[in-house]
């Protein structure tokens, strides 16, 4: 699992280390990484030494700066470029790994960047980030989950606002918007991220694979249909 080209994928202690690995591109996301996004997640889903998924990006400018342009330029058009990325579903294999997946992200999120970021379920920022959502201005909107994840965790006028104004976000806005969880000094960040992941993957992992999933699938149900997952998850939990 080490010979990728565009990922770095580590895994020790229970811990998945997922970095983007395209710094001389600011770790754009191109078709050659969600292939091997692909493999990666599908690695974290069935491997049941690993407990938690950190994913960071390579080098001092940016966790991803949204889709490969040059990719993107040289396809017939953007929209063809976009349809060739939905030939795996890389955001419903992301967003259905029932382990718990932390984003450390610095400098540029942009495009991709912030849909990888949203499909992780807890985001640490540091001081330098700086959010944006391009898509429109290009022709096209965000589809690698993002039109659905970015409301449902800022709300759905403050998405439309970001996406619609194409205004970039820094990090004292991120936080106050709880687009991210804490923002952290920039040499501090990949720490924070690697203790809190320790933290979690030091607790029963059926019942933190159960916490997850009653509050990311109950979200999307009714309060009724919500409390009778809780019950079900919490009476498959057995001792
Ligand atoms: N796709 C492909 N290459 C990208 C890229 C992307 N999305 N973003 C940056 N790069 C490359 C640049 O082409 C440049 O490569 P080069 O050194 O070979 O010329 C390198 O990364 C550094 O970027 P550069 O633009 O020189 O840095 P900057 O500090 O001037 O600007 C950004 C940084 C992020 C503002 C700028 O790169 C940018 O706007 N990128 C595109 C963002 C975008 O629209 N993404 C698509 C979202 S759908």
């Amino acid at each position: 699992m080490s010979d990728f080209e565009t990922i770095i994928y580590e895994k020790k202690d229970g811990l998945a280390y997922v970095t983007l690995n395209r710094p001389q591109a600011l770790n754009a996301y191109n078709i050659k990484m969600r292939d091997e996004l692909y493999q990666v997640l599908g690695a974290i889903k069935d491997d049941p030494e690993v407990r938690v998924g950190i994913f960071r990006g390579a080098g001092e400018r940016a966790f991803c700066a949204g889709a490969d342009l040059s990719e993107f330029l040289s396809a017939p058009s953007p929209i063809v470029a976009r349809q060739v990325r939905w030939e795996r579903d890389i955001w419903g294999l992301f967003l259905g790994v029932a382990k718990p997946l932390i984003a450390a992200l610095h400098g540029y999120v942009l495009g991709s960047g912030i849909e990888i970021a949203l499909c992780c379920d807890i985001r640490l920022a540091s001081e330098d980030i700086q959010f944006g959502l391009p898509e429109p201005q290009l022709g096209i909107i965000p589809a690698a989950g993002g039109s659905q994840t970015l409301p449902r965790v800022i709300g759905g006028d403050k998405a439309l606002e970001i996406l619609l104004s194409g205004r970039w976000i820094k990090a004292e806005e991120a936080r106050r918007l709880k687009l991210v969880n804490r923002v952290v000094p920039r040499e501090k960040l990949f720490n924070e991220a690697e203790r809190l992941a320790q933290k979690i993957a030091g607790f029963d992992p059926v019942a933190v694979a159960s916490a997850k999933q009653a509050i990311t699938r109950g979200l999307d149900l009714s309060l009724e249909q919500g409390l009778e997952l809780e019950v079900r998850l919490a009476g498959a939990i057995t001792r």
